[in-house]
């Protein structure tokens, strides 16, 4: 923030102004990023439109970052960031044959190291927020909406295979895949409109990924989106 103090000396009909200068420097966040997270985030997209682009991407995309995240989670998690992909960005590049079976390599896993002080995360935040989608939807979903939690496990577990990518906490027990992020923590962490719009059609944000598009009713996309984002 920018503080410029203002002395007004009013002197008869004579105004004077004076700008007693700033005295905090505001943080330009465009440019912290640049320093510290461009050499392993793209901001400016696309993204890869390759597997070679997939297998080489260091992080995830963020040039979308202000459709994808909360601010407040993204602010927080940029001074202090715990795990969401607990088999990297790319699992092919992490899993090892032992004994004729495949596993993740966790030690080859690399954090995100991003430490900012709150000053910076602040200017970051606000930087990356502005990074919008111009086409996503917005107010498709709302968050109280009333929904089954019965028939969103079903749709989860069974008749999708979502639980096969995805960790989740089901009745405080987190069960699930490792191959894409960590939904755990998601309602702190997205965007329930953006869950949506990614659910429709992964391949919109990123050509390449392994998460397969499949049709499904607005009603139980809405579903499994409110099931994503409930706090469990
Ligand atoms: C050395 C590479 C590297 C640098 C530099 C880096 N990050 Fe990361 N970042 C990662 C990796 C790897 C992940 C994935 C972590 C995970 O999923 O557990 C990540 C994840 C993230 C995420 C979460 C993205 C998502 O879609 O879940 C955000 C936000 C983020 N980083 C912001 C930053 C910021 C801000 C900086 C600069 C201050 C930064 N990163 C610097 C590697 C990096
Ligand atoms: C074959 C594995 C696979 C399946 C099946 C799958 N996903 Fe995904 N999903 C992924 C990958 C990979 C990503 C994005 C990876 C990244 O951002 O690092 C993703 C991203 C997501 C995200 C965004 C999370 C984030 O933090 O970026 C949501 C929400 C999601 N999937 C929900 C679902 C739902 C609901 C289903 C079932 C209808 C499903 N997925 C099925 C692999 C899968």
């Amino acid at each position: 923030m920018m503080h410029n103090r203002l002395l007004t000396v009013a002197w008869g009909a004579l105004t004077l102004i004076v700008a007693a200068g700033s005295e905090v420097v505001a943080l330009d966040g465009k440019a912290v990023f640049a320093e510290r997270c461009a050499s392993c985030h793209n901001a400016t997209g696309p993204a890869p439109a390759s597997l070679e682009g997939v297998l080489e991407r260091k992080a995830p995309d963020l040039f979308y970052a202000g459709s994808k995240f909360n601010l407040d989670w993204l602010e927080q998690w940029i001074q202090s960031p715990s795990p969401i992909r607990r088999s990297g960005v790319m699992f092919l590049n992490h899993v090892i044959t032992e004994g004729g079976k495949d596993r993740i390599n966790e030690d080859t896993i690399k954090a995100c190291p991003s430490k900012l002080n709150a000053e910076e995360a602040g200017s970051v935040t606000e930087y990356l927020m502005a990074l919008k989608d111009p086409k996503m939807r917005t107010g498709v979903i709302s968050r109280d909406k009333k929904f089954s939690m019965a028939q969103a496990l079903r749709l989860f577990t069974k008749q999708y295979p979502c639980i096969g990518c995805h960790t989740v906490k089901v009745k405080e027990n987190e069960t699930g895949g490792i191959s894409g992020p960590s939904l755990t923590d998601a309602g702190a962490r997205l965007n329930p409109d953006w869950v949506y719009a990614r659910i429709m059609d992964p391949q919109y944000w990123d050509p390449k990924t392994w998460m397969p598009k499949i049709e499904l009713s607005h009603e139980k996309r809405e579903t499994l989106t409110l099931f994503v984002v409930s706090p469990k």
